[in-house]
């Protein structure tokens, strides 16, 4: 049936289906409906991007731009879960005490628009030290609809222009792939509005039943703009759009509508001084746009749109700020960062942080290193030097657990004494996020019984029963683990 017929883009139906999917998943979207966040949210991407936060931190305080008395605020926009929050900040502190600003005034605000979300957030007992220290913070959040001033939950304080008297920090993972944008065609310097016709499978329990996105097809159409100068109102939009037009013979590019108004709300709320850093699938460069046609729409229980990062850019550099891209960038996840207040020659230390952590190797490279290698046999001791690249990712270490078990026996002391290491460095990167979670501690557990470290593999096997409740294999390794110290003991 057809449920929607004609719409500009960023006006359809999809994106209330899209709010009513997230709104009615809440922290489920993650561990029960495969909302992809492996790759945004791993110690490996989130130290690559403290490290291009703390460069342009650098840059702020070299020009003074920073009154040390009063808050940086670092926003997280759709922060779900809190998992990349965690281990950013994890990152960032012992950054922060290398450059001798260990007690730089910061707050890092996870922002959603699901409630249920930042409850999650509000009782991680991960998350806990943070709020103490006063670190951390949680805010609701509805792009495009929010007012200033924003609250902040957890200390109970209002944001506005007024009170933000620092630069801010957006953080943006897989959020302007989820949230509104336009489709337009160009062909033979004219400009076309490109309009959705929306059609799904069955009868849908209410009009904005979620379960529709599972089936929805899209027809797309394109209407002739007369007037492009004025076609946005926001400023420095429509001139992109011009610029298309005239450097494209034919395409059809999406404009991130949604991200720019992001970024227009933060941007007024700091006076203009932003910084924003962005992961999500992403079409980068100008011949990515030529080929890319018309949207892929990627379903998950909700869907996501690759993003126009080559227009986010644009915008940064328009503006006389900085908009970064890497070398080489794959559609299947890039990674932006931008600049807004002070000139490009003033951001040389974030520039620097972007080439060196980030364009160097991606984490879209990291990954394919990590899938390819998990299809080949591996020496214990280049497993534990993935496990050290991938800054002891616990999903790295899951997918090589039983080649990582299976070299064990024939182990030098030293190797193991490393292997123990990574063990518990892997666990103090672990951020829980459903009971399924416990099966990973039970592995570790096993890895070090296998180790003959009877007392520690107790612990983790403990922990793991904490997580998943009662379980049989938890239950039998803890009886193994006492039996063995009390064979010790005798
Ligand atoms: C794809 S998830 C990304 C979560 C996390 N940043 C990550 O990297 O895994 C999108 C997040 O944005 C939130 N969200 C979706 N639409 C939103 C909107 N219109 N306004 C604010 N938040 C929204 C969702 O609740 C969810 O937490």
């Amino acid at each position: 049936m057809i449920i929607e017929s004609n719409k500009r883009m960023s006006q359809s139906l999809l994106w209330k289906l899209q709010k009513a999917a997230y709104l009615s998943f809440g922290p489920k979207a993650w561990s029960h409906c495969g909302v992809p966040f492996y790759l945004t949210s791993n110690p490996f991407t989130a130290k690559q991007y403290a490290h291009v936060v703390v460069g342009y931190l650098r840059d702020c305080l070299a020009r003074q731009q920073i009154a040390t008395s009063e808050p940086i605020y670092f926003f997280d926009l759709g922060a779900g879960t809190g998992r990349f929050a965690y281990l950013f900040l994890k990152e960032l502190r012992p950054l922060l005490q290398v450059i001798g600003h260990s007690k730089l005034n910061f707050c890092y605000v996870m922002t959603d628009m699901v409630k249920s979300n930042l409850e999650f957030c509000s009782k991680h007992p991960q998350l806990n030290e943070f709020f103490n220290e006063g670190i951390l913070d949680l805010a609701e959040y509805h792009h495009a609809q929010n007012e200033t001033p924003l609250f902040l939950m957890h200390s109970k304080k209002n944001l506005s222009k007024e009170s933000i008297r620092n630069p801010v920090i957006l953080i943006a993972n897989y959020f302007f792939d989820t949230i509104p944008q336009d489709l337009f065609k160009v062909e033979d310097g004219k400009l076309y509005e490109g309009r959705l016709t929306l059609e799904a499978e069955g009868e849908a329990k209410e009009p904005l039943d979620p379960a529709l996105i599972t089936s929805l097809r899209v027809q797309y159409e394109y209407s002739l703009i007369d007037d492009v100068e004025h076609y946005y109102s926001l400023p420095g939009l429509s001139s992109i759009l011009q610029e298309y037009a005239a450097r494209f013979q034919k395409a059809i590019f999406l404009f991130p509508i949604g991200a720019f108004q992001s970024l227009t709300y933060f941007s007024d709320l700091s006076q203009g001084r932003v910084m924003l850093i962005a992961g999500d699938q992403a079409v980068c460069t100008e011949e990515q746009i030529e080929h890319w046609g018309e949207p892929k729409i990627a379903k998950h229980a909700s869907f996501s749109i690759a993003v126009n990062y080559h227009a986010i850019a644009r915008y940064f550099n328009n503006k006389g700020g900085c908009g970064l891209l890497t070398s080489n960038p794959d559609p299947v996840f890039a990674v932006v960062a931008g600049v807004l207040g002070g000139e490009n020659k003033d951001q040389s230390e974030v520039a620097l942080a972007f080439r060196t952590h980030i364009d160097a190797f991606e984490p879209s490279d990291y990954l394919k290193v990590i899938s390819d290698l998990e299809k080949q046999a591996l020496k214990l001791e280049t497993l534990l030097m993935l496990l050290k690249l991938g800054n002891w990712d616990p999903m790295n270490f899951y997918a090589f657990f039983e080649k990582i078990r299976k070299e064990i026996p024939q182990a030098s002391p030293a190797l193991k004494r490393d292997l123990q290491q990574a063990i518990h460095k892997t666990y103090a990167n672990f951020y829980s996020i459903s009971s399924e979670d416990g099966d990973f501690i039970l592995n570790l557990g096993v890895l070090l019984f296998d180790l003959g470290l009877f007392a520690d593999a107790l612990t983790f096997f403990q922990r793991s029963l904490a997580i998943k409740g009662a379980n049989p294999a938890a239950l039998k390794n803890i009886e193994a683990c006492k039996k063995k110290m009390l064979n010790d003991k005798c």
